[in-house]
């Protein structure tokens, strides 16, 4: 049975219909609130769906994450990362012949152009590599004149293409700038991840090094963080190309969203608090502090706006975290330490149990960057990486069909219409 709601507006009883998802909460459809006059009020979006979408979906309560339909945990146990930016951008899983030459498609479109590479000349050895990053996605938009009409399937697709390639290597080349190294080209024989990892901690024209365990987290850890439906940075990227503005442009509005520390720069703030901690024997301390109501400290890498339940991927990553550690040798490692206590006083604490606050995914994942030997500083870096199929994939999906330039209202509360006064008479 179709639902409705109803709602009095100044004595009149206006309907609202709902729109029915497939799964999880359906939708009330305000739409013809304003010719009624009165608009709503969601500071924050906690109760507002901004579009429709097919391609994640999450049961916070229930701890649920399906790219497409398919679970978190089927896809990081047996798929691989370029599988799932496929699934992601073409909705369905790729046969044998699609995904290699999906594969091919990216790795001959890793390189940089050389004239390009200068754009780091522009930044110092101390930039942050997110500065950087957004600098440089932005700038690619300079490169592909010619493929930029996002009214064109096939201009849009090449640019999904060029962004999934090229920001391993724009991102390796951030962290080779902050060390004041040369960089390294991609490599064609090498796997996504085990390219990055070569181009960050490689040496130039060696054969690659990097070790399966590491490239086979790194490769999974992409996976886990490729979308998360309407989150702050693809909401961003979302509005942002709801302008009609290109591609790079709309990615690198939403790499600046991702940056804050209330959301991908996360993993970077879990490190800088269990620094700013320094000793077991202060965690408790630091607790307390994160509970205290007078006091704004939070503690990084806890809490989440939609999962009230341990997030999937955090569980996922929480296993490949241990194992890292341990081929690293990293478990007696100090600072490791005190992050597996933090982890377990937190989960003991009503204050956290009674608020649904649980370890999230930049939790394992800082301390997985940690155990791997990558710079705090590159971690949001990371992160980028991992959600760009995500982001090209709703910014498609909005402009695949027809979308209105995001434009949201506001309740105006500030000085009603007043004279201007001359300066002399203030
Ligand atoms: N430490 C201490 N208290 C917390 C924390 C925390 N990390 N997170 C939430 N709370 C408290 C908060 O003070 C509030 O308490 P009360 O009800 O007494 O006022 C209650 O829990 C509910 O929190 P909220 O701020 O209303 O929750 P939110 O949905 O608005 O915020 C969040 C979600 C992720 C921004 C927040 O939990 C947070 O700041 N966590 C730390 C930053 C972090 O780890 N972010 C990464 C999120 S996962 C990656 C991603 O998907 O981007």
């Amino acid at each position: 049975m179709r639902q409705k709601v109803e709602i009095t507006i100044d004595g009149k009883i206006v309907e609202l219909p709902v729109l029915e998802a497939a799964a999880g909460r359906n939708v009330v459809d305000v739409r013809g609130l304003i010719a009624e006059g009165i608009y709503t009020f969601d500071p924050g979006f906690l109760s507002t769906a901004s579009c429709e979408s097919r391609i994640t979906y999450i049961d916070g309560e229930a701890g649920v994450l399906t790219y497409r339909g398919y679970p978190i945990e089927q896809l990081a146990e047996e798929s691989s990362f370029l599988e799932v930016c496929y699934l992601l951008l073409e909705g369905e899983l790729p046969s044998e012949t699609q995904l290699s030459s999906f594969v091919q498609d990216i790795s001959a479109r890793m390189p940089i152009d050389d004239q390009f590479k200068h754009i780091f000349d522009g930044f110092t050895e101390k930039a942050h590599p997110m500065s950087m990053l957004c600098a440089a996605i932005a700038g690619l938009a300079s490169l592909y004149h010619d493929d930029l009409d996002i009214k064109n399937a096939a201009h849009r697709r090449e640019s999904a293409m060029q962004l999934i390639a090229k920001t391993p290597t724009l991102a390796a080349m951030t962290y080779r700038k902050s060390i004041g190294a040369k960089f390294i080209e991609p490599d064609p024989e090498l796997g996504y991840a085990e390219n990055f990892l070569n181009m960050c901690f490689g040496e130039p024209g060696k054969p690659s090094s990097v070790s399966s365990t590491l490239s086979d987290a790194m490769d999974r850890i992409f996976i886990l963080h490729a979308d998360h439906e309407q989150n702050a940075s693809t909401s961003t990227v979302r509005l942002a190309g709801s302008t009609e503005a290109d591609p790079y442009a709309a990615v690198a509005a939403g790499i600046a969203a991702l940056w804050g520390p209330s959301h991908g720069g996360a993993n970077e703030a879990v490190l800088d608090v269990l620094n700013e901690i320094g000793d077991e024997s202060r965690v408790q301390e630091y607790v307390d502090k994160a509970k205290d109501k007078n006091d704004p400290f939070k503690l990084m890498g806890f809490g989440h706006r939609v999962y009230k339940n341990f997030d999937p991927r955090a569980k996922v990553m929480q296993a490949s975290c241990h194992a890292v550690l341990h081929e690293q040798g990293a478990d007696n490692d100090p600072l490791l330490k005190m992050a597996m206590q933090l982890e377990k006083i937190a989960r003991e604490e009503e204050y956290f149990i009674d608020r649904k606050l649980y370890p999230n995914i930049d939790f394992y994942s800082g301390i997985t960057f940690k155990a791997m030997g990558i710079p705090t500083n590159m971690f949001t870096a990371l992160f980028v990486l991992g959600r760009m199929p995500g982001w090209i994939a709703h910014w498609d999906e909005m402009l695949s069909a027809p979308f209105k330039i995001g434009r949201p209202r506001q309740l105006y509360l500030g000085p009603t219409k007043r004279d201007y006064v001359a300066i002399d008479r203030r």
